[in-house]
């Protein structure tokens, strides 16, 4: 059930607001080690999880646990160093709870990242990935339980998820730094284990491109909320069963770091025509 309500949001937001005058307008959620774009914001004011009021905590290596709020590339934003994932335990709403607060410091438009399986075989790992759409398939929605209408509609439209503005500048910003940003189709899956190659398959026919197990919930409150959306992910590595070889987090943090680089140039450069 929904246990998160307005006053929860508010209290979260009553905390955040004793701590810095600047006023988000835009949001950025930064997955397993991409962070890093973090170290690039100026006036900047570094909250933990642990202090702010109902915020969950972050238990996962290469996730920080700490939101920040100040200047990058020109704009007023709060980033999250650090998400909450469904397999953690944590429920959707709370893992969503993050983005509710981000619109209500001001925020409207967020950058969710994350690292990604490639699904597509044209993909190689340390590609970065437009999303253009996603599949929910972690059996969970943040939305569940009674609607509140201050937050959003009981039936949010999710028929343009990912911003075709933002997009568009993502593609244009790519272009012009000289590299070619795939795009694909993003499926959310509940984890914390990787697939088995016969659940990639299944995921192929399904229409996936990248797999991961984030973003799906924090995109659904974000539409909800009438934010909107830019999602990228990095192909930290090839899907189950494409390469012959195991897949490990050592492997996923090993390619974000490699492309930290590029994935930081294409944010920043997005940032100011958000
Ligand atoms: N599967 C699911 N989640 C992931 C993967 C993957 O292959 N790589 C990074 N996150």
């Amino acid at each position: 059930m929904n246990q998160l309500t307005v006053s929860h949001i508010n209290e979260a937001v009553e905390y955040i607001r004793s701590q810095t005058s600047i006023r988000p307008e835009v949001g950025l959620i930064m997955g397993s080690g991409l962070g890093v774009l973090g170290d690039h914001m100026t006036d900047v004011t570094v909250i933990s999880y642990h202090d702010i009021p109902h915020f969950p905590i972050s238990t996962v290596e290469g996730h920080a646990g700490e939101l920040l709020i100040g200047s990058l590339a020109g704009r007023a934003v709060v980033l999250m160093r650090g998400r909450f994932h469904m397999y953690e335990g944590y429920g959707p709403e709370l893992t969503a709870f993050p983005v509710r607060v981000m619109k209500a410091l001001g925020a409207t438009a967020v950058v969710v990242t994350n690292a990604a399986g490639g699904i597509d075989t044209d993909f190689g790992s340390g590609d970065l990935m437009l999303i253009t759409d996603h599949i929910n398939l972690t059996g969970r929605n943040p939305l569940i339980g009674a609607n509140d209408n201050e937050l959003g509609p009981r039936f949010p439209d999710m028929s343009e998820a990912y911003s075709k503005r933002l997009r568009r500048i993502a593609i244009e910003q790519a272009a012009a730094q000289g590299f070619e940003l795939r795009t694909g189709v993003y499926a959310g899956l509940l984890g914390p284990s990787y697939e088995t190659p016969a659940e990639i398959r299944m995921l192929r026919t399904l229409g996936a491109d990248a797999v991961g197990m984030s973003t799906v919930a924090e995109v659904i409150a974000a539409r909800h909320s009438g934010m909107e959306v830019l999602g990228i992910s990095c192909i930290s590595n090839m899907a189950a069963g494409i390469l012959d070889q195991p897949l490990s987090h050592t492997e996923v943090m090993e390619t974000t770091e490699r492309v930290k680089s590029r994935f930081l140039g294409l944010v920043l450069a997005v940032i100011p025509q958000i």
